[in-house]
């Protein structure tokens, strides 16, 4: 194969220089592409589509935009600018020289790191490969399209790592990255949410929404580690992550902004309603928001975790933001923590700081989530609507940490199991309520058409009308 690697795979790592490299990725290339075709998007590989492409990190590099077909989209490889004489930021090794080679007592950690980060990556793209035959518009359609070729370009960068800096252990999970598949009964994706089916448009915008949000904790957890590579990989990556976030958080802000459209003209605020006049009730989209919020919590892990105590402790994974934090040590700060008391109650546990890393950065997390919640319910209020979006207590439906499987309504108080159960089709959907919204998902592709269940958006892409023909089929 004497494919010109410089040309086809834009990078900032002097790939051309490095043929250890280039030889390993010219045979993980092929995997990729064969994958790509079979759980990458459906059938719509033949058609143009208006993409981002990085090729460069810079301001006018990172965002280069034109028609392409997803197969031929240009995988980068790209870190961000080094930092001059960058220095640990947390933990015990406090202050001393980020490193730029893996340590070898913390190969292994490091490599787990990085395959639990690389594998949520193609996950996600098998998750929606068939949600193209159902776009509400050729703009949502470009935006998934956007989308999948930034998370394939995300596994590119976690690969990388792999193949720069792992040997031999590293190619060898660089290729099963491949080989485990979302929702496999025999070899599934290593994290649940990511087993989760996505079969219509409102979960797909759940899961940019809530689901891609946790990646920017998690990239923003690695982009404090001392391993210098990982750390400007992850900073690179959460450029790009923030796109998806804004595909989630304007496409739920559409879906409701269309409800309030649909109660005004009915003249009703019923439900069923709402459901027969074509567009998705409030309380359903709350359902479809308990549903992937709670799910998305658990990718944090446990509240009091000995592996969180032993990252931060060593460099590995810092907390998202670290230097808004004082105390970059953390070695005697005490954190309480609520738990059930085995008694239908709860007690507060105080645990070791560094013990509560990942409670700490799924606190940041849940008020990341509430500014969306908060922006939508101002568009609830406009419309002169009583209904109003909630997050569901942390507690709810958990299944990971202390709360894992312990029945609580949505607003976090024990209840009984009973009552937990019976009370599940009004706070989780219901086979019918998916049903309903499968009904309504059917593909739009007319340049200036969207389907009756989700407003326009407010802009284009790019500066380009929101009715640009941004997918071209052949
Ligand atoms: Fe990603
Ligand atoms: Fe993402």
């Amino acid at each position: 194969m004497d494919m010109n690697y410089q040309d086809r795979i834009p990078n900032n790592i002097e790939l051309g220089a490095n043929r250890t490299l280039q030889r390993a990725l010219e045979h993980w290339q092929p995997a990729f592409l064969s994958w790509w075709h079979g759980l990458g998007p459906s059938d719509f590989n033949a058609a143009d589509v208006y993409l981002r492409t990085a090729t460069s990190v810079d301001a006018k590099g990172w965002a280069t935009y034109g028609f392409v077909r997803m197969p031929e989209y240009r995988w980068g490889i790209f870190l961000a600018e080094p930092e001059p004489d960058r220095r640990i930021g947390f933990g015990d090794n406090f202050g001393q020289p980020v490193w730029q080679q893996v340590p070898g007592e913390h190969r292994s950690t490091l490599r787990r790191l990085i395959v639990t980060q690389g594998d949520t990556e193609p996950a996600s793209v098998e998750q929606q490969r068939l949600l193209g035959h159902t776009a509400p518009s050729l703009y949502d359609l470009r935006n998934i399209f956007q989308v999948n070729v930034e998370e394939g370009r995300h596994l590119w960068a976690m690969v990388y790592l792999l193949h720069a800096h792992f040997g031999r252990d590293g190619r060898e999970e660089a290729e099963e990255l491949l080989e485990r598949h979302s929702g496999d009964a025999d070899n599934p994706r290593i994290l649940g949410t990511f087993n989760e089916p996505i079969n219509d448009w409102l979960s797909f915008y759940m899961f940019t929404y809530f689901t891609d949000r946790d990646g920017k904790f998690q990239l923003k957890c690695l982009a404090e580690s001392s391993f210098d590579h990982l750390s400007r990989t992850c900073k690179f990556m959460l450029t790009e992550e923030a796109h998806h976030m804004f595909v989630g958080d304007t496409g739920i802000a559409r879906v409701i902004k269309r409800s309030l459209e649909v109660m005004a003209e009915i003249g009703s605020q019923d439900p069923d309603a709402v459901r027969r006049a074509g567009a998705v009730d409030l309380p359903l989209i709350q359902k479809y928001l308990n549903f992937w919020f709670s799910s998305s919590l658990d990718l944090f892990g446990g509240d009091s975790s000995s592996n969180a105590a032993s990252y931060f402790a060593h460099g590995l994974k810092g907390r998202p933001d670290e230097p808004r934090f004082a105390d970059h040590l953390a070695a005697d700060g005490m954190f309480a923590l609520e738990l059930p008391n085995g008694q239908g109650g709860v007690k507060t546990e105080h645990i070791p700081m560094r013990n509560a890393m990942n409670e700490v950065a799924r606190e940041a997390y849940v008020k990341d989530c509430q500014m969306g919640v908060t922006r939508w319910n101002k568009v609830i209020e406009r419309a002169a609507c009583d209904f109003r979006m909630t997050l569901p207590s942390p507690r709810f439906r958990r299944s990971v940490g202390s709360w894992a499987h312990v029945p609580t309504d949505t607003a976090g108080s024990i209840i009984s199991k009973e009552n937990y159960e019976a009370h599940l089709t009004d706070w989780l959907p219901t086979e019918a309520d998916r049903a309903f919204i499968r009904s309504l998902m059917k593909g739009v592709y007319e340049v200036g058409k969207i389907a009756g269940w989700i407003a326009p958006p407010d802009r284009g892409v790019n500066n380009l009308d929101i009715n640009y023909e941004y997918v071209k089929f052949h």
